[in-house]
């Protein structure tokens, strides 16, 4: 045994590989599970207690020996490909690598959220299947009430009234889950996909995006919800863009009202995307209807406030001029490709 320790010893010490291969059939010969020294280990098993003791103290060292050596050959070795020890060619030109594009929502929705967090607005989000309660009747639509037609809506069940599961028609219903589940001030913007039953066009779709505001606290006035959209409007769209609200009716809100803008493609002078009035409508909004802040447990003699939606879609239509919402959802790189590219 002691023979054979010393021809691999010297086999070891001399050993000089020339490159990664000839250094990894050194590991599987000496160091590999089935390897010698696995094997010497094996016969010690079998020698007389005498010769236990001295050789158990060379088989360690000889095997310290390789494991150190093929360590310190490792270094030298290491598998990466080099000039020196591989016949890649490492000064040929990488391939492009390629870097999408953001959705041009996305860009609208990150804009969004940006102008009014610093307005100290945090961004809240819902579940896109609801109940009747959540979409419908919080929200101060009364049972058959025609108001529901307003939004043609895909349900899941239907069971006349307050059973009924749907995909959420507007993200109003997260102004719910969010009164319900916290307590006032609230300033939150929550942006979602919502859908109603509409057949597919260049001007309708059945689905799209929403992005809902609600500000509750004491006394929040008509004036504050004017002077926000007023704000965001000048942020999103650019300083002097006008605004106009012309009343109007939702259930959840009292009273209610619809802004416009002037055309931010014509600047008021009359196209066909404002078709030739110089105003675009862009949100619904109004104060919130004291029935549905007490529908969510607040006392509505203490708080008021005002909330807003508006569809994705519409904002990102005005700013880059995309006429067709089909193109949102098709996936058409020709058209994806042409929106600024951000480098996270
Ligand atoms: N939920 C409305 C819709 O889908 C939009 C809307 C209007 C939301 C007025 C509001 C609001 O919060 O105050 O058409």
């Amino acid at each position: 045994m002691q023979d054979q320790i010393d021809q691999y010893t010297a086999e070891i010490n001399a050993f000089a590989p020339a490159n990664a291969d000839e250094l990894e059939t050194f590991r599987i010969k000496f160091l590999g599970t089935k390897g010698l020294i696995k094997d010497l280990f094996e016969q010690f098993k079998n020698v007389g207690p005498e010769e236990k003791r001295t050789f158990g103290k060379v088989l360690n060292q000889f095997k310290q020996l390789a494991e150190a050596k093929y360590n310190e050959l490792k270094e030298t070795h290491n598998s990466e490909p080099t000039t020196q020890n591989s016949d890649i060619d490492l000064t040929l030109p990488g391939d492009g690598f390629q870097v999408g594009s953001r959705h041009p929502l996305s860009l609208v929705r990150n804009e969004i959220i940006d102008i009014f967090k610093r307005l100290g607005f945090v961004v809240a989000e819902g579940p896109e299947i609801e109940d009747d309660w959540h979409n419908f009747s919080a929200l101060n639509f009364p049972e058959e009430h025609p108001a529901r037609d307003m939004q043609d809506t895909f349900f899941i069940k239907k069971n006349a009234g307050k059973d009924d599961i749907a995909l959420r028609t507007h993200t109003s219903s997260v102004q719910v889950r969010m009164m319900e589940n916290g307590k006032p001030p609230f300033r939150a913007i929550m942006p979602g996909r919502v859908y109603r039953n509409e057949a597919i066009s260049a001007r309708a779709h059945c689905f799209f995006h929403q992005v809902e505001g609600l500000y509750i606290d004491e006394n929040v006035s008509f004036a504050d919800l004017k002077q926000t959209l007023y704000h965001f409007v000048q942020e999103l769209y650019g300083e002097g863009t006008q605004v106009r609200f012309r009343p109007s009716y939702f259930p959840f809100t009292e009273p209610s009202a619809e802004m416009d803008i002037s055309c931010t493609i014509c600047k008021g002078a009359g196209c066909n995307m404002c078709k030739y009035s110089g105003w675009v409508e862009i949100l619904g909004c109004g104060m919130v209807d004291p029935n549905v802040l007490e529908n969510c447990g607040i006392d509505s003699k203490k708080y008021t406030g005002f909330a807003f939606g508006m569809g994705m879609e519409r904002i990102a239509n005005l700013k880059y001029v995309i006429r067709d919402l089909r193109l949102f959802s098709e996936n058409d790189e020709r058209f994806l490709k042409q929106f600024q590219t951000e480098i996270i």
